[in-house]
């Protein structure tokens, strides 16, 4: 798809000049679910059709970016640990600088935006510059996995509560988490971006007294023909997630006993929802 030259340099252009005289425009934080186009919302295609530009991540497939007008920029923003196209304030001031200058920006984001996803600080700085920003939310991917595993994230008997945690905290920190509360039975911990973290998690959850028996799995690429699920338990999760790579969820709990190995079913519906939308 042909798109407008060099966004990045009319960004630039935007900051240098400070162009004020057009009304603003707007942002809209969207969440692009967790890979498979058919899991977008409807109100994520609606708005996406409206852009005049689109900042999006690296976790954005190509089957979404391609549902974005012709006529709109596509900007890369993708963030990747210690290698960061933009870094997060450059990301928030791009953002801004659109807007001011007229544009409807859409800053896809995967997943959904306020689940890990720097959704809160870009909401911020629009607050901040006074744009008015938007926000629609995503399926986030553990929703995504669970689903295409079979394994329920809350269970009557064997889940009564599920917590989201991630494996990375900000600057390379350890996360700070309540390990003992994570470590009571009947309760579903998700861990996003803690492949490499595995080790140190699944130390903490054992030595805050969570058996070793503990039914985990994990999920790579969830919802994309590339998905991988791996069964295993809490004291396999290192071992098990050494070997893999990829955006991937780690989930530990006695419901992931549930998980199958079914095909799932990717019959895709999205034409015909574009049609119905544009109808
Ligand atoms: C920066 S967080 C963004 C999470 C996103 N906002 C969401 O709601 O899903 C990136 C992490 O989300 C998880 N993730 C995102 N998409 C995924 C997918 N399709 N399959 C498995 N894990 C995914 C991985 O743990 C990845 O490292």
């Amino acid at each position: 798809m042909s798109r407008p030259a060099s966004p990045k340099s009319k960004a630039g252009l935007v900051l240098l000049k400070g162009e004020t005289s057009k009304a603003p425009g707007t942002v809209w934080l969207v969440g692009a679910g967790p890979g498979d186009p058919d899991l977008l919302t409807i109100k994520a295609l609606r708005v996406l059709g409206t852009a005049d530009v689109v900042v999006h991540d690296g976790l954005v497939s190509s089957d979404i970016l391609d549902l974005a007008p012709a006529a709109a920029q596509l900007i890369s923003a993708a963030k990747r640990k210690s290698r960061h196209t933009y870094a997060q304030a450059e990301i928030n001031a791009m953002l801004v600088a659109f807007a001011l200058e007229g544009l409807t920006v859409v800053r896809l984001k995967g997943g959904d935006p306020f689940i890990f996803g720097r959704g809160g600080e870009e909401l911020e700085a629009c607050r901040a510059a006074g744009v008015v920003c938007h926000i629609v939310p995503g399926v986030t991917a553990a929703l995504a996995a669970s689903a295409s595993a079979g394994a329920p994230l809350t269970h009557r008997t064997t889940a009564q509560a599920v917590t989201f945690v991630t494996g990375h905290a900000a600057r390379d920190q350890e996360p700070d988490l309540d390990w003992a509360a994570l470590a009571r039975a009947n309760h579903t911990v998700v861990i996003y971006m803690g492949l490499s973290a595995a080790a140190q998690i699944a130390g903490r959850l054992l030595g805050a007294g969570r058996a070793a028996s503990t039914p985990a799995l994990i999920v790579v690429d969830a919802s994309r023909s590339s998905e991988q699920r791996i069964t295993t338990t809490l004291g396999n999760l290192a071992m098990t997630a050494s070997t893999l790579t990829g955006p991937a969820l780690l989930m530990v709990g006695e419901a992931m006993a549930l998980a199958g190995r079914d095909e799932v079913d990717r019959v895709p519906v999205l034409d015909n929802l574009i049609a119905g939308v544009g109808a």
